[in-house]
């Protein structure tokens, strides 16, 4: 393939692992970070298991002369677009520096790319846009409803910008990925997640109370209307959700895509309660969690699952690891972390 991959937030956690599997692939990748919310240390991460270097720019993609100048310095053929602030309780705090960043970057990076021809955009893009849902599991054509929080209304309005975008310059080509829960880490366990300070997310969570740094874990509530009373997600290993970027990516170069704004769902397919990611850790790993039940976290949804039946068919992806094997992996990350770039 001629030409590179702009990987915007390519150190944190999703981008990391696309970044390696791009590298792995065969791509050229120029990564752009700010590390706001990751660490240069993920990048020797990423070269120790490519053996290649990427190219790394540290700057801020709300300003907008950065992009330009990554275009102007790269043959870019494609972005695939992670860089975004992504904690739901924070942006209902700081809803403006939420809007700033998301939208701020995603129109710099988007206009650049038009100012230089590059004709393929990936977004990552979350379930978050289905909020409640009436019926699941999830499909495409669910209701896109009012979004929860400033984090999620900033993946709607994203979505928005894109139709109409797409609708604007038929030569640009988007696709939309829908994400689910992601979860576990990099096999080798050189990369993973780096939640910085108290994670929101329940796996780094339980791995940091497995390992000793949080005392405990607190369940969010038991009294929901699911089987066990805990809240249902649809939990995604991690190298599966990059796999099918790689696929949307070669969809996109060799023009298969049937209109120029595609969305699709990134999902197992399959439900997993609470207590059955703290039941399944311990299988996997052997480590007791030290858990209790409390109450509900406001703002959460009480259960999602995808229907990915259009990623499957379309994509020809299909998420194949298993929750044990996310958790286990994660936990090896939990453990090289610590042990090794936690200083
Ligand atoms: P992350 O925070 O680990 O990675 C985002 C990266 O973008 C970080 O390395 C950060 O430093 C960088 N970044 C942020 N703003 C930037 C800016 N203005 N300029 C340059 N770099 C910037 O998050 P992640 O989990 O890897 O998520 C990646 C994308 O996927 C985000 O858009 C997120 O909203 C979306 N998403 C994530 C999840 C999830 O559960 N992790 C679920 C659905 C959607
Ligand atoms: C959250 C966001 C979602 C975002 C995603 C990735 C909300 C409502 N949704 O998803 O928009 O895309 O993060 O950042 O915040 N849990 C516990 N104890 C914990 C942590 C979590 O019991 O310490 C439970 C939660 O109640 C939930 C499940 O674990 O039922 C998963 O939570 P989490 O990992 O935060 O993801 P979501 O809430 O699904």
């Amino acid at each position: 393939m001629n030409g590179n991959v702009l990987v915007s937030g390519g150190l944190g956690y999703i981008g990391s692992h696309a970044a390696t599997l791009l590298l792995e692939k065969g791509y050229d990748v120029v990564i752009v970070d700010n590390l706001s919310n990751s660490r240069k240390e993920i990048l020797s991460g990423i070269e120790k298991i490519t053996g290649k270097k990427p190219k790394v720019y540290f700057e801020d993609l709300k300003d907008p002369a950065v992009p330009e100048k990554i275009m102007k310095e790269n043959d870019i053929k494609a972005v695939i677009h992670f860089a975004a602030y992504k904690a739901v309780g924070e942006s209902m705090e700081k809803p403006l520096m939420y809007y700033e960043n998301n939208l701020f970057s995603l129109i710099n990076t988007l206009k650049a790319s038009l100012n230089y021809g590059v004709k393929n955009f990936i977004f990552s893009s979350s379930c978050t846009v289905y909020g409640e849902p009436e019926e699941l599991p999830v499909t495409e054509e669910s209701p896109v409803v009012k979004a929860e929080s400033p984090y999620g209304n900033t993946k709607k309005v994203a979505e928005d910008i894109l139709t109409d975008l797409t609708n604007a310059e038929k030569s640009f080509n988007v696709i939309s990925l829908r994400y689910f829960n992601p979860i576990g880490a990099h096999p080798t366990a050189l990369i993973g997640e780096l939640p910085l300070g108290v994670p929101n997310n329940l796996v780094p969570f339980i791995t940091q109370t497995a390992y000793g740094i949080r005392k405990q874990l607190r369940v969010f509530g038991s009294d929901y209307n699911t089987p066990d009373g805990t809240p249902i997600r649809d939990y995604i290993d991690i190298m599966d959700l990059v796999e099918a970027h790689i696929v949307a990516l070669e969809r996109l170069f060799i023009g298969e895509n049937e209109s120029n704004f595609e969305v699709f769902n990134l999902g197992t397919g399959q439900g997993g309660s609470v207590l059955e990611v703290i039941n399944a850790f311990e299988k996997a790993t052997g480590v007791k969690l030290n858990y209790v039940i409390t109450d509900r976290r406001p703002g959460d949804v009480e259960k999602i699952w995808a229907d990915p039946t259009k990623a499957n068919k379309v994509l020809g992806w299909k998420a194949k690891r298993s929750l044990e094997e996310s958790l286990k992996t994660a936990w090896e990350w939990e453990k090289y972390y610590r042990q090794n770039l936690d200083v």
